[in-house]
């Protein structure tokens, strides 16, 4: 038998060990406001009373197969990942995603092209809604073979769906206000190292999407790839102004896009019709392991993502760019629990994505504009970028790999399936 500690152990030790978890947990969250992604998620109001489709987990299906494959004619070419020959692509679209109370059904082209007649549905923002529409156009295509590629002045790309007459079109506008390069000489900004800024106009909605108020009936707006110094350098940084006169002191980035945020949104609210249906996506998760896209960050997973266990997992590593070849990535191991990927106090290279949720949510919040929160379903999905499979023979060398958009046919044909569901839903409900 052990024997019995002695009360003195008790006292001494585990008396205080138990004060000090009480205390950490206590004062812990006031010291990670800007992290409360990783206590357990807080439910979000569902926008759809059956259940919560943004919860679940993915789980395998042999027998699902894609809707399209890479003759879809609105494919981009770096996203074609069967043309592109990207490994595994048969496992990485038998994942379907089931939400914990329900099933997510699989959008039905001809019913929901039915449902949609007479009415077009437009997206704004970054490359990531393009990613998302490509999808979306290579899908409906199945009920209308006769759709045509579709392009107005401000829209930059998009399709026609002639047996239904509805267009759904993509406007890119990344970070939604007007924004635009200054030379050094002509900003009242001269300072030493600056070759230029880039000015926002805070409270000017940039021109591709300007126009648009009364022609879409459904649209999804999105922006925050864009919100970074690789893109925005230090030499050329962005300068908010409000009114035609910059904001003094001036911003930094996070408060700019706060700023922008809260103009964006008044502006749609005030501008675009009540009955028109407005969504707002929130951030897709980017997946480089071991670095940013520039330091040969790499996403060459083979499964997605499991989110409680911390189990070590086989991750292909990239051998040295540009000189790879499938055959010789050599697998290594890595930890595989989701929080360590992007909990913003993990300080990693993919943290971003709920940072700017909580900024983009709090903009949101008491406006008609629902939340599309694709981000926590897609985290899991490391395995589902493009990678190095670009379908450019120089591409991974200059860019590094795209742990960033998607492969198509691939996870944004789940997104298809619940903005899908979330239309018809506000469509019948009014
Ligand atoms: C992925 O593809 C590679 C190369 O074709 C293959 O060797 C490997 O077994 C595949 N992985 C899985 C999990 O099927
Ligand atoms: C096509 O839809 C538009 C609305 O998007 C409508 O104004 C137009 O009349 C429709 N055309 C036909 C032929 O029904
Ligand atoms: C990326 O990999 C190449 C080849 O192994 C190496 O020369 C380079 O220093 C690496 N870059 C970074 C930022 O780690």
């Amino acid at each position: 038998m052990a024997p019995k500690p002695p009360p003195s152990l008790f006292t001494w030790l585990i008396l205080p060990i138990i004060v000090l978890i009480f205390l950490y947990s206590t004062l812990l969250p006031l010291y990670t406001l800007s992290s409360t992604n990783s206590q357990p998620r807080k439910p979000k109001i569902p926008i759809s009373p059956k259940c919560n489709l943004f919860e679940g987990h993915w789980v395998t299906d042999t027998n699902q197969k894609p809707m399209y494959d890479e003759t879809c004619p609105f494919h981009r070419n770096a996203w074609n990942c069967l043309r592109n020959k990207r490994d595994n692509m048969s496992l990485i679209n038998s994942w379907k995603w089931v939400p914990g109370k329900c099933e997510l059904s699989r959008i039905d082209p001809f019913e929901f092209l039915g449902l949609m007649r007479n009415k077009n549905i437009g997206f704004v923002g970054d490359s990531l809604n393009e990613n998302f529409l490509v999808s979306f156009l290579c899908i409906l295509r199945v009920a209308d073979e006769r759709a045509k590629k579709w392009k107005r002045k401000g829209a930059w790309r998009g399709a026609y769906f002639p047996k239904f007459n509805v267009t759904v079109a993509y406007h890119r506008a990344v970070l939604l206000a007007k924004y635009k390069l200054q030379p050094k000489q002509s900003t009242v900004f001269d300072q030493e190292g600056l070759n230029g800024i880039h000015r926002v106009d805070i409270d000017v909605p940039s021109e591709d999407w300007a126009g648009i108020i009364n022609f879409y009936d459904v649209l999804v707006f999105n922006t925050g790839h864009w919100w970074g110094y690789d893109k925005f350098p230090k030499e050329t940084p962005l300068v908010f102004y409000k009114a035609g006169k910059p904001i003094l002191p001036p911003l930094g980035m996070l408060d700019g896009l706060k700023v922008v945020l809260d103009n964006m949104v008044a502006y749609i609210q005030k501008e675009f019709p009540k009955k028109t249906i407005k969504f707002w996506r929130l951030q897709s998760p980017r997946h480089f392991y071991g670095g940013e896209w520039n330091q040969n960050g790499s996403c060459l997973l083979n499964e997605p993502l499991e989110e409680h266990q911390w189990k070590a997992r086989t991750f292909l590593a990239c051998p040295p760019i540009p000189m790879y070849s499938v055959s010789v990535l050599k697998p290594i191991l890595i930890p595989e629990q989701l929080d360590l990927w992007f909990d913003p106090s993990n300080n990693g290279v993919n943290k971003e994505a709920r940072q700017l949720n909580s900024v983009i949510e709090e903009a949101l919040r008491d406006t008609d504009i629902k939340i599309l929160d694709l981000t926590h379903l897609s985290e899991f999905r490391a395995d589902a970028h493009p990678a190095i499979w670009l379908g450019k023979k120089d591409a991974v060398a200059e860019w590094g790999q795209d742990c960033m958009h998607w492969c198509l046919p691939g996870v944004p044909d789940t997104w298809v399936d619940i903005l899908s569901q979330f239309i018809r839903y506000s469509l019948e409900t009014g």
